[in-house]
Order: structure tokens, then C-alpha cells, then sequence
């Protein structure tokens, strides 16, 4: 078999590979605590799964339209008109997932040599998708590990922009910094795109999950600029496995994401786009009481990064991620890989997350306080008696 040159290009995602190896070891009955997995450990509330099961039993258990069934987009389109974003029915697209949304987007707009811009640290799929197309991830860095406020800054982003540039993407509430970009710097960035005549791309999958303030966005007239929303189901109403995601975008562009989804995936399970409806007209104080329960799980597992002389975590805004800052370990795939086979604790090494990832270690707080207290005492343990020390003694 001869396969195309493309897949040379093709990586696994190193998230998704390391809960791979930890499912194996749980299976062994390795006691791990898993700071590695980037989904929520919270069930999915039970009036969102009565309407999936309802939706089976009334038959609804046939193909849609891509652009999501009427109840749907209609849900979506007040759920986003409270939070400043006008659209119509022509604008949206549902899929398997976001992260199909993402690639659909990306294979519209990419050609071999072509630049996307983004942030840095980074989520690793951005760069598989792109490098797969044959593109070229422009990486712009907004970190400082003193400051959970990231350094964004638009300037930069426009400093960056050239005629290869077919799209600047931006996730915020950021995977894996949890740093949320400011409105007032969103606002920015869409004008300078606007005025170069570049699509801004916002992955806005994590926007429910903050902990100080909202994740806000200036209020996006849809069909008045080259604004593309992403986002989905999976983290805001703790719906990973059910898959759904979908785009908002104008009309023009919504139209040729739906006909390659006609070619593709036709479109998501019809059921789980009622449940969906349900998620988004549903009652919300079970999400209050996941956030607070995220926030105290965050103040723990910072609390106790920052009692290992020379870690360095601030606080995470938004997402369920610490990217503490790792001083002494060396290449942070041996560390992590270590972490695991010695402590039995999960995580992702930073070097996975762009080019400014290395010296970090990605944390998932997405298991109880009492299991991330265990973790982060296991973690320090081996740091400081069985990895440190001995380092520190060969100077
Ligand atoms: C930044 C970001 N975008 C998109 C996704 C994809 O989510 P899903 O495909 O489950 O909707 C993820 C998943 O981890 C993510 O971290």
C-alpha cells in the first residue's frame, strides 16, 4: 500500500496518548491519579441524558441536516445572543466534536505554505491539523509564568501577518495555561484582522469554565465580519463522549463547512442534538457548583505547586489546566514519563504544547480535591527526595 505523502506529516496527539498508557495501567490496577486527561470528571447532568434517552425512544434516530435540527440552532442562537454574539440559522454547522470543527475549518482555508497564527504555549492539535495540510503554525508567545493574565498582545499578532497568513487562531480560556485573553484585546485583534481582511478563529470551548470574572467577547455581528466561532458540548456540560461541536460563521463560509460535512460526516447523531437543546435551554445551578468545585480543586493543586522550591504556578483563570513552570527536571517528557512510572501520577509534558511548552508540566484538575491533594503530595515527594536530591548533589 502507497500512502499519501501527507501522512508523513501526520503526529499522534500526545494527550490523547497518554491516557492511552494510563487506561492500560488502570486496567493493571495501578493506583494512578490522573492529572493527565482534559475532560471532566463530572457525569453528564441527568436531564441532559432523560432527553437523549427520550429522543431514542420517540424515534429521533434518523440523519439531519449538518446545520443542526431546528430546536437546536434555535438554542444556540439564544444561548449566544446572551453572550453578545448575533447569528442566524444560516450561521451555524454542528459536528462529531469541535475538534472535527476545527479541522473542517482549517481544510477550507489551507493550501501547502500557508501561515496560521497562534498562541504559544499552545494546544498541540492546532499544529498536527495545520503541519497535516501542509501549512505552517505561526507561533506568537503570550505566557509569563509570574502572571496568570496572559502578555497578549494584538500588535504582535498584526506584526506577524503576512499575504501567506490565511488565519489567526485563538483559544481562550487557553488549553493548557488557562489564561483568558481580555476582551478589550479580542476587540483589538478582530479589527486588525478585519482590517487586513484575515479571518479570526476563536476556539471558545472552555468559555464556560472561569473561575475570576467571565470569559467575554466583544459583542461579534456574525455576518458583519470574518469572525469563526468553534466551540462544543464536550467541557461546558461535561459531554465528552457524546461528541458534539459546532461553528458559527457568515453565511458564505457556513455553506462550504456544510458541504464538505455532506461528504463527511453528514452530520452528528440526531439524538444527541436533542439533548443538546436540552443542555442549552436547561437549568444552570449544577454548573455553578461544577465551577466552584473546579476553583477549590485549582487553589489546591496551585497551593500546593507553589510549595516546590523552584515551581512556579499562577492561577489559572479559566479551563481545568495548571501549567506550572518545572525548574531542575530536564526534558519534561523523561520528567513526566517518570512522574508515572514512579509516583503513578499522570500528566503531559509541556514541551507537547509549542515552543515555549518545555520546563512545564500540564495538570488536569479533573478528579477530586482529596485525589489532587494526593497527587500533588506524591509529586513533591518524589521531586524532592528521589529526583532532586540527586541532581542537586552532582553539582
Ligand atoms: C482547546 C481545545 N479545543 C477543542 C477541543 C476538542 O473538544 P471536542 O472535540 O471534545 O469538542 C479540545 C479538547 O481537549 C481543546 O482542548
Amino acid at each position: 500500500m502507497k500512502l499519501a505523502k501527507s501522512v508523513e506529516r501526520l503526529k499522534s496527539s500526545p494527550t490523547i496518548a497518554a491516557g492511552e498508557e494510563v487506561r492500560g495501567l488502570l486496567a493493571k490496577g495501578k493506583d494512578v491519579v490522573r492529572f493527565d486527561i482534559g475532560e471532566p470528571d463530572f457525569d453528564t447532568p441527568e436531564h441532559i441524558k432523560m432527553a437523549g434517552i427520550e429522543a431514542i425512544q420517540k424515534g429521533f434516530t434518523h440523519y439531519t441536516s449538518a446545520r443542526g435540527i431546528p430546536e437546536l440552532r434555535d438554542a444556540l442562537i439564544d444561548d449566544q445572543k446572551k453572550k453578545g454574539i448575533g447569528l442566524s440559522s444560516s450561521n451555524t454547522v454542528f459536528y462529531p466534536g469541535s475538534k472535527i470543527a476545527l479541522y473542517s475549518v482549517l481544510a477550507l482555508l489551507l493550501d501547502p505554505g500557508d501561515e496560521i497564527i497562534m498562541q504559544d504555549p499552545v494546544w498541540p492539535t492546532y499544529g498536527s491539523i495545520v503541519e497535516y495540510f501542509g501549512g505552517v503554525s505561526v507561533a506568537i508567545n503570550d505566557w509569563n509564568d509570574n502572571n496568570p493574565r496572559t502578555t497578549f498582545s494584538p500588535h504582535e499578532f498584526e506584526r506577524r501577518i503576512t499575504s501567506k497568513t490565511k488565519a489567526v487562531l485563538i483559544n481562550s480560556p487557553c488549553n493548557p495555561t488557562g489564561a483568558i485573553v481580555p476582551e478589550s484585546k479580542i476587540e483589538e485583534l478582530a479589527q486588525i484582522c478585519r482590517s487586513k481582511q484575515v479571518p479570526l478563529i476563536l476556539d471558545r470551548i472552555y468559555s464556560a469554565l472561569t473561575y475570576n470574572g467571565e470569559d467575554k467577547v466583544p459583542d461579534f455581528d456574525i455576518e458583519g465580519g470574518d469572525i469563526i466561532i468553534i466551540s462544543g458540548f464536550s467541557k461546558e456540560y461535561a459531554m465528552t463522549g457524546w461528541r458534539l461541536g459546532y461553528t458559527i460563521a457568515p453565511k458564505k463560509f457556513t455553506d462550504i463547512l456544510v458541504q464538505l460535512q455532506d461528504n463527511t460526516t453528514s452530520c452528528p447523531s440526531s439524538f444527541v442534538q436533542y439533548a443538546a437543546v436540552a443542555a442549552l435551554r436547561g437549568e444552570r445551578d449544577w454548573q455553578k457548583k461544577m465551577n466552584k468545585e473546579y476553583q477549590d480543586r485549582r487553589d489546591a493543586m496551585v497551593s500546593e505547586i507553589n510549595k516546590i522550591p523552584g515551581w512556579k504556578c499562577a492561577s489559572p483563570q479559566g479551563a481545568f489546566y495548571c501549567f506550572p513552570f518545572i525548574s531542575n527536571v530536564g526534558d519534561s517528557g523523561s520528567f513526566s514519563s517518570k512522574l508515572l512510572s514512579e509516583c503513578s501520577v499522570s500528566s503531559v509534558a509541556g514541551k507537547f504544547f509549542g515552543m515555549h511548552g518545555e520546563n512545564h508540566l500540564r495538570l488536569s484538575y479533573t478528579t477530586s480535591k482529596e485525589r489532587v491533594l494526593e497527587g500533588m503530595k506524591r509529586i513533591t515527594e518524589f521531586y524532592e527526595t528521589r529526583w532532586h536530591r540527586p541532581q542537586k548533589s552532582l553539582q
